[in-house]
This record gives structure tokens, sequence and C-alpha cells, in this order.
């Protein structure tokens, strides 16, 4: 796992709970205690209570937590999931009013046996987590080795997810090498989420730190974020349904995104239908080092493999109405923009850039300019 040198560099902060979600774990004297996964079913099916101990689950098994209501849920030890071709979930849960806690936990996903350098567009490779929560928390997870992307939150309402490390440390490119190293191992995806915080979490990984998908009121601050693409918004994965292309209210604040490709990334998706993305602020982020973009707001995206060139041609099906940037720092690595904008003809409306200096060797490249900013 991370060394707590890096807890301490990055420096994280206590925070508040959100929503009024149950706040921490009760303690009860009926613990169902699983240590093997066989035990597991009737565990979840019979108690409020379950304490999971070391369990081993199988590869090509799923974790599958379908909570009774109100449960209380702790990770105990060290719970390795075995290996085998498959597209996961290797840990299913489901939960209302549930309270969620790793007590020195690691949950390895055992990634490197997987590693080929290609992500979703190699080998076939488990997601990591499927999580569908209602007024629920979920804290101090740690989670070791994702062969791809770790989380995802899924349609829940009223969720915090906090005091996560994702390490994926041992899947870049500089450790692992170009053939054997992690690829969209996202940290946190959120579909279709509503009033949800990601608060005191750290990654390091090699895709999204953070891809918010669709939703409204989504909250992520406290973040730190290593080696990945950024803190990201990333609208238009479907054809059809307007509903999962609208993103609405989301605040990013208060967070360091550090080395990896890109630090700030909106990109609404060529390929997908219509939507949209309204009310957008991004606050108080600190970059550095990244090796592409700084800040890089794009409506020419199009989801492909490692390395391919993006269509040229921008599309406004989403537009990006009412961004706001403010107190954004960063100093980039010489090969990448600081600041790129390629929005589509009437593809943005109404941004406001306040103390946004993010710096470089290479020129911003922007089309469209917010008020209160010169690119
Ligand atoms: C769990 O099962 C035991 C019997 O095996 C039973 O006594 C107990 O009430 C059950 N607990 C719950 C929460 O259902
Ligand atoms: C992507 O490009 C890098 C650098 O050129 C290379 O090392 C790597 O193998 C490429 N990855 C894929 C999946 O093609
Ligand atoms: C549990 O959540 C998954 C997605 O995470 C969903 O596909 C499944 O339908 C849910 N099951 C129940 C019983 O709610
Ligand atoms: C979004 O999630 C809510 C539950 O929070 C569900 O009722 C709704 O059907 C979901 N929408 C889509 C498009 O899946
Ligand atoms: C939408 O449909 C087009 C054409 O059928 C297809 O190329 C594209 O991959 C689809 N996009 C998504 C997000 O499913
Ligand atoms: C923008 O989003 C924030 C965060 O959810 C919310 O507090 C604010 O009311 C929203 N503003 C508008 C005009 O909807
Ligand atoms: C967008 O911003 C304008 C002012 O800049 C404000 O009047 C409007 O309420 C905002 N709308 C949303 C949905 O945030
Ligand atoms: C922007 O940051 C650079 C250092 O990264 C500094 O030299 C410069 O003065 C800053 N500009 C403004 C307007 O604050």
């Amino acid at each position: 796992m991370i060394s707590p040198v890096f807890a301490l560099i990055f420096g994280v902060l206590v925070s508040q709970p959100a929503f009024g979600l149950p706040s921490k774990i009760t303690d009860v004297d009926d613990w169902c205690v699983v240590t093997e996964f066989d035990e597991v079913a009737k565990a979840v099916k019979n108690c409020t209570n379950i304490i999971l101990d070391s369990v081993q689950v199988p590869g090509g098994e799923t974790l599958k937590l379908h909570l009774n209501e109100g449960t209380q849920l702790i990770f105990r030890g060290e719970i390795v999931f075995g290996y085998a071709v498959w597209a996961g979930p290797l840990v299913e849960i489901n939960g209302t009013n549930v309270y969620i806690e790793g007590e020195g936990a690691v949950l390895n996903g055992q990634g490197e046996l997987y590693w080929d350098g290609k992500g979703e567009w190699g080998s076939l490779k488990p997601k990591f987590f499927t999580l569908q929560l209602h007024n629920s928390v979920m804290t101090f997870i740690n989670v070791l080795n994702s062969p791809v992307h770790c989380v995802q939150l899924a349609d829940s309402t009223d969720v915090e997810l906090s005091f996560w490390t994702i390490d994926n440390w041992a899947g870049m490119p500089e450790v692992a090498g170009a053939d054997k190293c992690g690829h969209n191992t996202d940290g946190f995806d959120i579909w279709n989420g509503t009033n949800i915080r990601l608060t005191t979490n750290m990654v390091f990984n090699q895709d999204d730190c953070v891809a918010i998908r669709c939703g409204n009121n989504i909250f992520v601050d406290q973040m730190s974020c290593f080696g990945g693409h950024g803190l990201s918004i990333s609208v238009g994965f479907s054809n059809e349904s307007v509903q999962q292309n609208t993103l609405s209210n989301v605040i990013v604040s208060d967070s360091v995104i550090q080395n990896g490709e890109n630090g700030i990334h909106i990109k609404t998706h060529v390929d997908g239908g219509l939507g949209s993305i309204t009310n957008v602020t991004y606050k108080n982020i600190l970059i550095r080092e990244v090796t592409k973009y700084g800040i890089n707001v794009q409506q020419n995206y199009r989801n492909q493999p490692a390395n391919s060139s993006q269509p040229s041609d921008a599309k406004n099906n989403i537009p990006i109405t009412n961004l706001t940037f403010d107190n954004i720092f960063g100093l980039v690595q010489e090969s990448a923009v600081p600041i790129y904008i390629n929005c589509a003809e009437d593809g943005c409306f109404d941004w406001t850039f306040n103390d946004v200096n993010v710096t470089g060797t290479k020129s911003n490249n922007c089309n469209f300019q917010p008020a209160g900013f010169t690119c």
C-alpha cells in the first residue's frame, strides 16, 4: 500500500458528512463474522451487522452484498480476489441506510495479473465495484491493484464515499512498463447519481481519478489524484437517453492533481446522443506536472484505445452551460498544453473563469473565451 508519507504530502483534512447520513458504526453484540466466501450469502441474508474478515474470493465470483436495510458492514484483513478472465464485478453492493467501513482492510484485486497496457481494449478484465446505494456511507476503504475500472456508483441517491485509497501505483507505466501497465483504471465513475459526495479520497491510477457521467447535485472535494487522467466530467455515453446524457449542479473543489495526463478534463462525446452539462463549478484546485493538458474542455471526445487521436470536429450535442472555474493554479510539464478549450459552434454558454493560472511551456489553445479570462 501507499506509504503514509504520501498521505502527509497530500495532507488530508477531516470534513463533515453530508445529507444527514448514517454517521458511524454502532457497536452491537451480535456481529456475524464471516471468514469464508461460502458463508457470505447466508450472512448477508440473515444479518444486519456483518464483519467480512480476510475472505478469499474465488476468481470469477462476485462478492455479492445485497444488504438488508440499515446494515453495518465492516471489512477486515486482506480480502483477495482470485484471478479469472471475466468482466466482474469483483464486488457488488446494494443497500439503503447502510454504513460500510474498512478497519485497516485491503481489498486486493490483483490487477498486476491482468494489466497489458490496453485496459478495456485488451484482454477481458473484471471491474472492481458496482455500487447502488441510497442514504449510505462507505468509508476507509483501501483498494489495491484494480484490474480495470475501480468504482461504478450507479443509480444512487444521498451517498458519501470518503477516506478511500485506491492504490494502483504498481500499474504506472514507469513502474510496470508499457506492456504491463494499468489502463482504464478509473477511480470513481458516477452514473445517474443524486446528492453524491466524494470526499477525502486518494487515487493513484491510470485513467480518470473521478469521472462524473450523469446526475444532479454531485460534490467532489479534498481529492488527491496521482498519475491519472484528471478530475473529469464525461458526458454522452448513451445514444438514446437524454437523462443519461444530462449532468447538472456539480462542485469539484479543494483538490490536488499530480503527474498523470490531465488536471481537469471535461469531455462531451461526439458519438453520444443529446444531453447537457449545466452549472458546474471547479474551485481551489492545484494541478502539478501533468503531461497532456492542465485544463482540457473538449466537445470532440470519443472513447478509444490508448494513444488514439481525437476526432477533429467538435459537436454541440451536449452543450456546456454555466461553467465556473475559480482559483485554479497549476504548472504543467513541457509536453503539456496548459489550457485547451475546444467548443463546438453553439456548444458553450456562460462560462466564467476567475483566478485561473495554469502555466507551462506550450501555448494555450482555445476557440472559446470564458468571461474573466484571456486564453
Ligand atoms: C440469523 O439466523 C439465526 C439462526 O441461524 C436466527 O436465530 C437469527 O434470528 C437470524 N438473524 C437475523 C437477523 O435474521
Ligand atoms: C502508447 O504510447 C506509448 C508511448 O509512445 C507506448 O509506450 C505504448 O506502448 C502505447 N500503448 C499502446 C496500448 O499502444
Ligand atoms: C444491485 O445493483 C446492481 C447495480 O449495481 C443492479 O444491476 C441490480 O439490479 C441491483 N439489484 C438489486 C436487487 O437491487
Ligand atoms: C436513475 O436512478 C434512479 C434511482 O436513483 C432511478 O429511479 C432512475 O430510473 C435512474 N434513471 C435511469 C435513466 O436509469
Ligand atoms: C451510437 O451509435 C453510433 C452509430 O450507430 C455508434 O457508432 C456509436 O458507438 C454509438 N454510441 C454510443 C455511445 O453507444
Ligand atoms: C448550482 O449547483 C449548486 C450545487 O449543487 C447549487 O447549490 C446551486 O443552487 C446551483 N445553482 C443554480 C442556479 O441552479
Ligand atoms: C446560469 O448563470 C446565470 C448567470 O450567469 C444565472 O442567472 C442562471 O440562474 C444560471 N443557471 C443555472 C441553471 O445554473
Ligand atoms: C501565474 O503563476 C506563475 C507561476 O506558476 C507566476 O509566475 C505568475 O505571476 C502567475 N500569474 C498571475 C497573474 O498570478
